[in-house]
């Protein structure tokens, strides 16, 4: 399965682990590259010391490439390049901000940019900037996400753009896959089917908890919160949903959401954390490794495809 993905990135299946905040920590992350997919760090809230630590503990478990994840408008961005740079991160990975700034900092050092964006507006600006590749993430997806389905978004940024792309949201298993290469896309990656991994660092029974749920029980919060994130429903999104109702400011409403992710994944509070999840809840079953996920979904998609193969052939004839 090579791509312009893997020749670039220098991984075996375009397969990305796609940057989570409280979750995507190094056992997930070395567990990930070691699969011969791409594990990426989330570092949003790490300050540079504390990003260094995580690095030089990933590359205890792994020699294979990973990236780093951070926010491009983080106001220590300077200080966080600065590791990056020293460390020889693969890839740098960022959402909010400009990549202008970042692009202009790492390309001289070999760091492949991919930056994230939700519409084809940001996805023309990042190529504009520079960008070597982009995920591509639609509104199916767990965390902060855009407007518009993978299935829309992913064609048409394809379309538009000669940078490689990946998609994301909602991406769980092999016929998401192969349907992400049909789309236009040259590798996926995924979010919330790695929080129900064994070696994802988040407790038992909240990887449980998330088998159990279907793809109707995710909601998104910007109604009440003006922060576009899509949660799994539970007591907390019910309580930000009733601040909104009794008067409570957006401002006020957030501050509440602070540290909510953390609860939730590292805390393993079900009813008053955040779990930030996407619909593609509907298609998980099991907890597998990630090597039995990965190597699953490569050996299947060559199913997927030779069965579209056999529905097109048996349909003309
Ligand atoms: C718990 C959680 C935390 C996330 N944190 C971040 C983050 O810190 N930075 C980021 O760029 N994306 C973040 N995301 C988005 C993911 O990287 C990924 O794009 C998204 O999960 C893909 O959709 P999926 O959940 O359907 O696979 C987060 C997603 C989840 C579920």
């Amino acid at each position: 399965m090579n791509t312009r993905i893997t020749e670039l990135l220098d991984i075996k299946y375009p397969i990305i682990q796609g940057a989570m905040s409280w979750v995507s920590f190094p056992p997930l992350v070395a567990a990930v590259s070691n699969a011969g997919g791409l594990g990426i760090l989330g570092a949003a809230f790490m300050a540079p010391d504390e990003l260094r630590e995580n690095i030089v503990r990933i590359k205890d478990l792994t020699d294979q490439p990973f990236g780093v994840n951070f926010m491009a408008d983080n106001p220590i961005l300077d200080d966080l390049l600065e590791v990056l740079i020293t460390e020889k991160v693969k890839v740098a990975s960022y959402g909010k901000g400009n990549p202008e700034q970042v692009i202009a900092k790492t390309r001289p050092h070999g760091i492949v940019n991919m930056p994230t964006v939700g519409s084809l507006r940001h996805a023309l600006k990042a190529e504009r900037d520079g960008a070597d590749a982009l995920i591509v993430q639609g509104t199916e997806g767990g965390g902060h996400t855009g407007f518009v389905a993978t299935s829309i978004l992913v064609p048409l940024v394809s379309a538009h753009l000669n940078i490689p792309i990946v998609a994301a949201g909602g991406i769980g298993n092999a016929r998401g896959l192969v349907a992400a290469l049909a789309l236009g896309a040259e590798g996926v990656s995924m979010g919330s089917r790695f929080i129900v991994t064994q070696e994802a660092p988040v407790p038992y029974h909240v990887k449980q908890h998330l088998v159990d749920r279907s793809e109707e029980d995710t909601i998104i919060t910007d109604n009440f919160t003006g922060v576009r994130c899509r949660v799994m429903k539970n007591q907390f999104s019910e309580n930000l949903r009733s601040m909104a109702r009794n008067g409570s400011s957006p401002w006020e409403i957030m501050k509440t959401g602070v540290g909510k992710i953390r609860k939730a994944y590292v805390e393993g509070d079900i009813d008053g954390g955040s779990l930030a999840f996407g619909q593609v809840c509907g298609l998980i079953r099991e907890i597998p490794t990630c090597q039995e996920l990965i190597e699953g979904m490569v050996r299947e998609s060559r199913m997927v495809w030779r069965s579209v193969e056999s529905k097109i052939r048996n349909g003309a004839a």
